[in-house]
């Protein structure tokens, strides 16, 4: 049966549909569902009672409250762009501020100690930083040996050819170029030789969902919507993918400085005139003439 155009309610996801619709759209931090999308990792990811989970760019901290009162994880909710002190109030609200714990951070710069989670999540998120080559590994350090790291979010089910399809071009903009298909998820993570890649996979008919999503927080975003209409799940769809941290591979700390000390030498070859003395003045253009 086709959903009501401002409906939220999904039977795909029944977790998600218990929550009120008021309490959803008061956390809206991006363009999706955040709880539809928590709920669909959380099929592939194991998480149980007591298990230590980042939920990394968790915006305003819906997906958080979710998965602490779904699975009884506790949950540091971290996040960059969205005020930490409104999700902390949020958490307050919820009754769940003995289990989630709001954190404000950027993913590049974590403020966690080396296997400190079971899991990582990150729900419509990980594009804005993982797309980078060693960010996996950065990230990684942070998980337990054995633990997953699960990231689902918009993307695309095949990947796009350089200059985006006509359909879409009227919606596309450059930064749209982060969205990637399962296949490159699964490449990029296993390449890395940090983890197994479990899952990588788009959403059955997911198009549907970000269109009834669309329809019914932002019925004015004429532009997403037509796209999503004129596409109907040829690019644009939802992607997950799911990998464990392997057991035996070494994962070496960030560098953040390498340690070294000045030593004076001659500028150019064979003119060693040119080097200054520590303690000579800066010669002027025409002394250097
Ligand atoms: C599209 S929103 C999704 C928010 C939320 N997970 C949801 O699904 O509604 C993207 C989120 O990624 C977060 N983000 C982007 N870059 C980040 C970074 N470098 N560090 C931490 N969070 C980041 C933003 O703060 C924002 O909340």
């Amino acid at each position: 049966m086709t959903p009501h155009p401002g409906s939220l309610d999904s039977r795909r996801f029944p977790r998600s549909s218990r929550y009120h619709p008021d309490w959803v759209r008061s956390s809206i931090s991006g363009g999706a569902h955040s709880l539809w999308l928590t709920e669909w990792l959380s099929e592939v990811i194991d998480l149980r009672p007591g298990m230590r989970v980042l939920d990394l760019g968790c915006g305003r901290g819906a997906s958080s409250v979710f998965l602490h009162r779904e699975f009884g994880v506790q949950v540091w909710s971290t996040d960059l762009w969205f005020s930490v002190d409104e999700r902390a109030q949020r958490i307050r609200d919820a009754g769940v501020e003995d289990g989630v714990f709001p954190i404000h951070a950027d993913a590049r710069a974590l403020p966690f100690a080396r296997d400190f989670f079971d899991v990582v999540v990150s729900v419509d998120s990980y594009v804005y930083y993982g797309t980078d080559d060693l960010y996996l590994g950065y990230l990684a350090r942070l998980v337990k040996p054995g633990g997953q790291i699960g990231i689902a979010g918009a993307g695309v089910v095949q990947e796009t050819p350089v200059d985006p399809p006509s359909h879409l071009r009227h919606w596309w903009e450059p930064s749209l170029a982060c969205l990637h298909a399962p296949e490159w998820w699964h490449r990029h993570w296993s390449r890395s030789g940090i983890v197994d890649v479990e899952r990588a996979d788009a959403m059955d008919e997911g198009w549907r969902l970000w269109l009834q999503w669309q329809r019914a927080v932002a019925p004015d975003n004429k532009p997403e919507i037509q796209a999503l209409e004129a596409d109907r799940g040829r690019y644009l769809g939802y992607v997950r993918a799911v990998a464990r941290r392997r057991h035996d591979v070494e994962l070496d700390d960030p560098i953040t400085s390498v340690p070294v000390a000045y030593r004076q030498q001659p500028l150019l070859v064979g003119d060693s005139s040119t080097a200054r003395r520590p303690d000579a003045p800066v010669p002027t253009p025409q002394e250097r003439a």
